[in-house]
């Protein structure tokens, strides 16, 4: 593999080179990924914020993530497919993770799906999920991997923005070894979408029951059997070319589709496991994420696959068969980097550590933890439960690889408690006063973010809107066109940067990140809502927890109504976006001008004092709810 990184470069002149030359930077990293035709420009920034990395040269994800790999590591394990609900355990070395690819390319291909097509993945985590991802990366079609516990109306609103000519999904997921219908969501998707797709590819699990659409639903066994034998030449496609579209949750009620190009996401990404993750061809990767998430995206597919590691698939909980399967697994496929959420460690303390010391962890050199704020006695618990460093890092679906990261691929840097780092090279970060615009120092809380050109592997755009990427991301802070992370931070005086938390009314439940206007706007349909707010509240297990407070239009029949609720969230979105409680109330703190004042709401949940409230319309209100807190806690 070549090696990119110059010899010997420290951190600091590595980030600095990176911003200063950014094409110098880039043009070396490039050397790490398979060109079919070099490009013929490193950057074009012609056209701020819009970055062009890489125009003119030809590539291919999914070539460079398998075929690459066949002459050196052909018979080497690529993936590895672990159900403990199903209790399956699947292999397949690089040489057959190509065919399977190649099998389910001709599936879509001989259905008429091409390259710019999009495709939506809707599938739990099994191998046919990974063969879906890189069967369109190597036709060029455009995937859009839904996460399968999200239910009909947020799979409808995907389909109508992406349109895909077809979806990809299996009757069902498995929990905690009960079979969980995927097939009934998917139909009543479609049928609530305006966009109908042509094919509907159904993987039989033989877990549920389920009916076929005639003419549009197709069965995956006897599709693949047709095509046993295929072979999809890989379409070349320019650097530019989107590979996916990941549905992310932001302020409004509509989601985001964050749009991702092919070069600049496959350099980025092989250069972020030498530089950051530190793996090796050869070694293996366990990502405990899901594939509908952009942690799954990056970590568990693609990037192990273009640095010629294998990955692990997992389908099941933490917890069984014990709290010691998945260091079972490190054991037995001699996992060298792992990567979780700070919540899955949650979960895991409240067991044996034991559980986790049973295993030989030899191989193991580093756990990756992020997408949510990583509290100290998490850290130290499960670093003195492993002995391994525990490194945070911290990002976005719409970067696809991390912003703040120890990146000890290019030095040995040291850990800051409560820090996720330093910026990765190519970041160019700033901590700005929302307000004025202005630059911050040290230890002033800003608003972190990103001055443009954005690196490699960050989106591209918003699926079909330029102008409201321009307008969320850009033009977010007075007088400067710059990427906002709506994220609160600090920098103190040696660089680290510490993470405070959201500007925007996006929460992070089991680092989840879902939006409070979704939510919202699911629980408006309830007929017997006149109003409703939710906000996010600080939890031990998960983070944070969406709680509503509602106003109903008969407040003679609430008897059942949070109940009701509930189940309707659960079957609009999905129970991952169910929030922990809903108060019945009959009043929400508002300004005069009858903007709802969240904050309060917040403090109030929290059980902490609200601060100032002098521009609230009615102060009693709080009181009131309050009231109705402490009521349902006795
Ligand atoms: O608020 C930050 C939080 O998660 C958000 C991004 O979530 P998502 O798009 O799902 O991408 C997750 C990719 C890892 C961020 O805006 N967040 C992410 N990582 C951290 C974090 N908060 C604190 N510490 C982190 N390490």
């Amino acid at each position: 593999m070549v090696q990119a990184a110059k010899q010997n470069a420290s951190y600091k002149t590595m980030h600095e080179a990176s911003i200063a030359d950014p094409i110098e930077f880039w043009s070396e990293q490039a050397k790490l990924i398979h060109w079919e035709k070099p490009f013929n420009q490193v950057l074009d920034y012609s056209n701020p914020p819009f970055s062009k990395w890489f125009e003119g040269g030809l590539t291919n994800l999914c070539y460079n993530a398998v075929d690459r790999h066949l002459a050196e590591r052909g018979e080497q394990i690529a993936l590895v497919a672990v159900s403990t609900e199903t209790n399956q355990e699947k292999t397949y070395t690089f040489q057959e993770l190509h065919t399977e690819v190649n099998r389910m390319a001709a599936i879509l291909k001989t259905n008429g799906v091409n390259k710019g097509d999009r495709v939506l993945i809707y599938m739990p985590m099994i191998a046919e999920a990974c063969f879906a991802m890189l069967a369109c990366a190597r036709i060029g079609a455009i995937h859009s991997v839904v996460f399968g516990g999200f239910a009909s109306h947020s799979l409808a609103a995907r389909i109508d923005d992406a349109q895909p000519k077809m979806i990809i999904s299996a009757e069902a997921g498995i929990r905690m070894g009960k079979g969980v219908p995927y097939k009934p969501l998917l139909d009543e998707a479609i049928a609530l979408a305006e966009f109908k797709p042509t094919k509907v590819l159904i993987v039989n699990r033989g877990l549920t029951p389920y009916t076929s659409v005639a003419e549009r639903d197709l069965d995956y066994a006897a599709e693949r059997e047709k095509n046993i034998a295929a072979q999809v030449a890989v379409e070349w496609v320019d650097a530019t070319h989107p590979s996916y579209i990941l549905y992310t949750s932001g302020t409004t009620g509509k989601p985001k589709g964050v749009q991702r190009d092919t070069g600049g996401y496959a350099v980025a990404l092989t250069a972020s496991m030498q530089h950051i993750f530190c793996g090796k061809p050869g070694e293996t990767m366990f990502t405990t994420s899901d594939i509908g998430w952009v942690v799954g995206h990056s970590y568990i597919i693609y990037a192990p696959l273009l640095n010629g590691m294998a990955t692990i698939m997992y389908e099941g909980t933490p917890l069984r068969p014990d709290a010691g399967i998945w260091w079972s697994l490190v054991e037995k496929y001699k996992v060298s980097v792992m990567f979780s959420a700070p919540t899955a460690v949650r979960v895991l303390k409240k067991q044996d550590p034991s559980f986790l010391t049973k295993y030989d962890l030899s191989s193991l050199r580093y756990l990756f933890l992020a997408g949510e704020p990583l509290d100290e006695p998490t850290a130290n618990w499960i670093h003195e439960a492993i002995n391994k460093p525990v490194v945070d890092n911290y990002w976005q679906t719409e970067t696809g690889w991390p912003i703040l990261a120890i990146q000890s691929g290019i030095e040995t840097m040291p850990h800051k408690f409560g820090s996720p780092g330093l910026p990765s090279f190519g970041y160019n970060i700033k901590l700005l006063d929302d307000a004025t615009g202005a630059e911050l120092g040290a230890d002033a809380k800003g608003v972190i973010a990103i001055e443009g050109p954005l690196p490699p592997g960050c989106m591209q755009t918003i699926w079909g809107d330029d102008a409201r990427y321009v307008k969320t991301y850009w033009e977010s802070i007075p007088g400067k066109l710059i990427y906002s992370t709506f994220d609160w931070g600090i920098k103190d005086s040696d660089g680290y940067f510490f993470i405070l938390g959201r500007t925007d009314d996006v929460i992070n439940v089991a680092g989840h990140r879902l939006g409070t206007r979704e939510i919202e706007e699911s629980l408006s349909s309830h007929p017997n809502l006149a109003e409703v707010a939710v906000v996010g509240i600080a939890d031990q297990l998960k983070g944070q927890v969406a709680i509503g407070f509602a106003i109903p239009k008969d407040a003679t029949q609430t008897t059942t109504l949070e109940a009701e609720l509930m189940k309707t969230v659960d079957s609009q979105l999905g129970a991952v976006a169910r929030p922990a409680r809903v108060y019945i109330v009959n009043a929400l703190p508002k300004t005069r001008s009858g903007k709802i004042v969240r904050r309060a709401l917040q403090a109030v949940a929290e059980g902490r004092d609200p601060g100032d409230i002098s521009t609230m319309e009615d102060q009693a209100v709080l009181m009131h709810i309050k009231e109705v807190i402490e009521q349902k806690r006795s």
